[in-house]
């Protein structure tokens, strides 16, 4: 399974990839305002880090307005994939921009039957919000499981980004699942690679080695 960090915060892009944990970069624009920087500027420092596909999103909601917006993000660099909201608009954005070979990430995924549309339109990535339907009592990796069966019946080549990812426990799962990609924030990547066994090991054998040396 492929890791995306989900962040337009450089420091985390940076210190994730010195792990070798990022194999692409997803953002919105929530992500990008708490930046307080230019969007262009973070995409393009983004794209000179990582070499993967890199996450830009749209802001205008009419077809024609997302296929320019979508345009001009692509001109920025050849890793960019552009974020598409999953929309009667939307769809038709991603059907002309799969034909201009841009490629798409269509987000805001909620329901099997909209990851079927968008696959249908020629999404290149589908991302479905796990923690968000997790926040509502509704199973966020439930989605997954479904999505993972759908495309597999019908060999689409969209890839399925879980997104929305709040713990270890959705890493897993995507894992367990066959999901092609988890795009995880940093606070979860950080956790993945503790256990306090792991911790009190290295406290336990420095302590022998330290004793013995005396
Ligand atoms: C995905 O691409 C989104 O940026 C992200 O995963 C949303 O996560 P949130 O629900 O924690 O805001």
């Amino acid at each position: 399974m492929k890791f995306f960090i989900d962040t337009a915060n450089i420091d985390e892009i940076k210190e994730a990839n010195a792990m070798g944990m990022v194999d692409g970069v997803t953002t919105n624009p929530s992500l990008i305002a708490k930046e307080g920087r230019d969007f262009k500027e973070i995409i393009t420092e983004i794209c000179a880090i990582v070499d993967g596909p890199i996450s830009a999103e749209v802001i205008r909601l009419d077809t024609e307005g997302m296929v320019r917006e979508a345009r001009e993000l692509a001109k920025i660099h050849k890793n960019i994939v552009v974020k598409i909201p999953m929309t009667i608009d939307g769809l038709k954005a991603v059907r002309q921009l799969t034909a201009d070979g841009i490629k798409t990430n269509v987000t805001l995924v909620f329901s099997p039957l909209q990851a079927l549309m968008a696959a249908k339109a020629g999404a290149t990535y589908v991302s479905p919000f796990v923690g968000r339907l997790d926040d509502l009592a509704q199973e966020g990796m439930a989605l997954i499981e479904q999505l993972v069966e759908m495309y597999s019946n019908y060999a689409f080549e969209t890839e399925i980004i879980v997104a929305s990812v709040r713990n270890p426990i959705h890493v897993l799962e995507s894992a367990l699942m066959g999901a092609d990609i988890a795009t995880i924030p940093f606070n979860v990547l950080s956790k993945l690679a503790a256990h306090p066994l792991t911790d009190k090991g290295i406290k336990a054998f420095l302590d022998d080695w330290n004793k013995a040396k005396k």
